[in-house]
């Protein structure tokens, strides 16, 4: 289908997945007001949605559109023949992200009590730390990269101290879970898979470690209370289910958090009025927050399976098809969020945007990341009130169509 300008929607997707945009909202917009804003797209061989009505929908009907789909992800598509990637996919396919209920509802039963918005305030301590030791190395004055310095270790350290990772595995711990979320990747392929796999297998052999020691000497910390906590059906998660979902915290929570640092800070620099009205009066930050998601989301696309014949849209598509909900484009959808463009402060839409999903995989982590982005920013603005972009360019991450933040967001302290 053509699309308002005189380009096929195929044209616009191999911009959009092929690297060559820096800001893919624009494209979004075409492909939301083109048509009923579901397309299908041959590199993608699933059909992308872009309306806020249809994602939300496409997340609340688990039965009709399945999360059971870990073999078509980058990371189930491992080779048979090779030992090391049998071994993995039996442990990686175990994440109950990718599966429905049953099995879905009762290996999510074991982390409710632990991640409910209360229970993570326990947490406000660990993250206050990683925060602050990692913000004493700024000197005011100096230019630095925010996201190596800062975004892409905060969760890192936080996850690590949370689950009850001895400080002396941090470093290890840092780039097995970086290897492993790269087995999500499909850039990553031949012997740089073949490695990402051996690196991931090292971190399932520490994290089952871990787990024995915890079970036989609980240590009041994330991995103690799961490996001791009982599903909805009495029973505990088996030695391979447990690996899986204790590694799943980590792919799932380290780049998006990283995202929403980088995002949310470059959301800061270029609006200068909010962001002194959050400096005067920090209690605006959890609305702040809340349109980062919104307006700029760590994760843009999700996808699902048909298990029967829908209709997306205006569109009748069979069984068997794959659908990619966009969360950026619905998260900016104009039926929703009027002038959904504007980063503003008092939308007063909380909790609308899809960011964190919608439906039985609504976001596990959504209360530890909000709270590692209330403290990483209130902590900025404290420290440095006055930080503004640096000399060297930011320069955008393209070729991650899922997950899009910044590689490079340098600034003046
Ligand atoms: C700003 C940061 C984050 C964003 C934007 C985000 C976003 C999401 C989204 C959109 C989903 C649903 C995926 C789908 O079903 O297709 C999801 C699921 C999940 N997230 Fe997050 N996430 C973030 C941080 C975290 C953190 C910090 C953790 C844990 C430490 C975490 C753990 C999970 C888990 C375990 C699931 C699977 C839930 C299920 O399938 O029932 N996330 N996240």
């Amino acid at each position: 289908m053509a699309t308002s300008g005189t380009r096929t929607t195929e044209e616009v997707f191999a911009d959009l997945f092929g690297g060559v945009v820096q800001d893919p909202f624009p494209l979004y917009d075409e492909l939301r007001e083109t048509g009923d804003g579901v397309h299908y797209s041959s590199l993608l061989q699933s059909h992308f949605v872009t309306r806020y009505a249809d994602v939300r929908r496409i997340a609340t009907d688990f039965r009709t559109f399945s999360s059971d789909l870990f073999d078509v992800t980058p990371a189930g598509m491992h080779d048979a023949g090779d030992a090391e990637h049998r071994r993995f996919a039996e442990i990686a396919g175990r994440l109950f992200m990718f599966a429905d209920p049953p099995v879905h509802t009762r290996i999510r039963s074991t982390f409710r009590a632990a991640f409910t918005p209360e229970a993570v305030e326990r947490w406000r301590p660990a993250v206050l730390d990683a925060t602050t030791a990692l913000l004493d190395e700024f000197e005011p004055g100096t230019e630095v990269d925010l996201m190596p310095r800062l975004a892409a270790d905060v969760p890192v350290a936080v996850i690590a101290s949370i689950l009850g990772v001895p400080r002396e595995a941090w470093g290890h711990f840092r780039t097995w879970s970086f290897a492993y979320a790269s087995t999500f990747d499909p850039m990553v392929q031949g012997a740089r898979r073949d490695e990402a796999i051996r690196t991931s297998l090292a971190l399932f052999d520490f994290l089952a470690d871990l787990a024995a020691q915890r079970r036989a000497r609980p240590a009041g910390d994330l991995i103690s209370t799961i490996v001791h906590t009982r599903t909805d059906d009495g029973d505990v998660l088996g030695e391979v289910e447990l690996i899986a979902q204790l590694a799943l915290l980590l792919v799932a929570g380290n780049e998006t958090t990283t995202n929403l640092i980088g995002n949310g800070s470059t959301l800061l620099l270029d609006n200068p009025g909010a962001r002194a009205e959050i400096t005067a009066d920090p209690a605006l930050l959890p609305d702040a927050i809340e349109e980062m998601l919104r307006i700029d989301p760590p994760l843009h696309l999700t996808i699902r399976l048909l298990t029967k014949d829908a209709t997306v849209g205006g569109q009748r598509l069979p069984a068997g098809s794959l659908v990619s909900p966009c969360i950026a484009a619905a998260n900016r959808d104009p039926r929703v969020f009027p002038d959904a463009g504007r980063f503003d402060l008092h939308r007063g839409e909380n909790g609308k945007h899809l960011a964190f999903l919608h439906g039985i995989h609504f976001c596990v982590g959504a209360a530890l990341a909000r709270l590692e982005g209330q403290v990483v920013f209130e902590e900025m603005l404290r420290r440095h009130p006055g930080f503004h972009a640096g000399t060297e360019p930011a320069v955008r991450r393209t070729l991650n169509s899922v997950s899009r933040g910044w590689e490079k967001r340098p600034v003046v302290l």
